[in-house]
């Protein structure tokens, strides 16, 4: 079985993937959040050097991108090439009105020929594997149903679905009963993604899929969880254990963001991450509250002390 991390802004970043692979692992496969794009927009800095290959060693990454234009499309992904990438990933999941409203992310779920159009000209121009990820749909979970008789025509390397529609957003629960009946619909290697927090729920997940899908993506659950991967894969750590990976891991993303980033930035962006972790702990919103309380480095500093000490063993 495969575990994929799934990219979500402004959380797996080139530095948490680099200490998740590093403290954690058990993840096959790494995705960037999407770089956007667009005529007459420079890409964002910050988002190419989360995908540059020298600050991805030893990852196994596969950039994503969001976007329409053919041109700027067969561009980066040359550069991706070049870059030593064998995979780029494009974004058809968004669900978010700024990207949408310019015909972007999941608003392609609903211009399949727009995609047709699309793959028929960026493919031919590229040597690099393309994959896909998107959702059920825009609107409704029969979309995607247009976008594989699509996709079905081209070779792409797989697709991911997210299982809930755009309008639906995060916090519907993701829908597996619609993926399985996807499952005979692709010609394509499916990858589900959507609600996976526990070892229970990928044997769920197996039983429902009667086995045939051995690809997985997970984002939040291993955002609370990082150890999740390792333990679908059966190697299971104590309490202790994980409490004391979890330190060095939260120190070492501390040290590396304080070398980037100003004071208030630095404990705005660690405390993004603690609304995740801090489901490793017994109390987790008691955890968090704490954290978020903690508004200078020194308090910080003595807030996560005292929350490891006084956690149970
Ligand atoms: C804050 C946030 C940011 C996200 N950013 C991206 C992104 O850049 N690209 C993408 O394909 N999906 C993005 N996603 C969607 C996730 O990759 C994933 O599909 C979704 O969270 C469902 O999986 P989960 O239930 O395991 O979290 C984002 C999700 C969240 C919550």
């Amino acid at each position: 079985m495969k575990i994929n991390l799934a990219p979500i802004q402004g959380y797996t970043n080139v530095d948490y993937r680099k200490l998740h692979a590093k403290y954690f692992g058990g993840v096959d496969k790494y995705y960037s959040p999407y770089l956007r794009f667009e005529p007459n927009k420079e890409l964002k800095k910050s988002v190419v050097k989360d995908i540059l290959p020298e600050n991805n060693e030893g990852i196994n990454l596969v950039p994503q991108v969001l976007g329409t234009d053919v041109n700027l499309f067969i561009e980066l992904a040359k550069q991706f090439e070049y870059y030593g990438y064998t995979e780029i990933n494009w974004n058809l999941g968004c669900p978010y009105p700024m990207v949408t409203k310019r015909g972007f992310g999941s608003a392609l779920m609903q211009t399949p020929d727009k995609v047709k159009q699309i793959l028929e000209t960026v493919l031919p121009k590229i040597n690099i594997q393309l994959s896909i990820k998107c959702r059920l749909g825009f609107e409704n979970d029969k979309e995607i149903y247009s976008l594989i008789n699509v996709i079905n025509n081209f070779p792409i390397k797989e697709l991911t679905i997210h299982t809930r529609t755009a309008k639906q957003m995060y916090k519907a629960k993701a829908n597996p009963d619609a993926f399985k009946s996807i499952i005979q619909h692709s010609k394509h290697k499916l990858i589900y993604n959507g609600d996976i927090k526990t070892v229970e729920d990928i044997v769920k997940l197996n039983q429902l899929f009667d086995n045939k899908i051995t690809n997985f993506m997970i984002g939040r659950g291993l955002l609370m969880n990082p150890f999740l991967a390792q333990e679908i894969k059966a190697n299971i750590y104590n309490k202790s254990e994980k409490l004391e990976i979890i330190r060095n891991f939260i120190d070492e993303l501390f040290e590396i963001y304080s070398e980037k980033l100003q004071a208030s930035h630095l404990i705005q962006r660690i405390t993004t991450h603690w609304e995740y972790l801090s489901f490793v702990f017994e109390n987790q919103h008691k955890t968090y509250k704490k954290i978020k309380k903690a508004k200078t480095i020194a308090k910080y500093k003595t807030t996560v002390n005292e929350i490891f000490l006084s956690e149970p063993k």
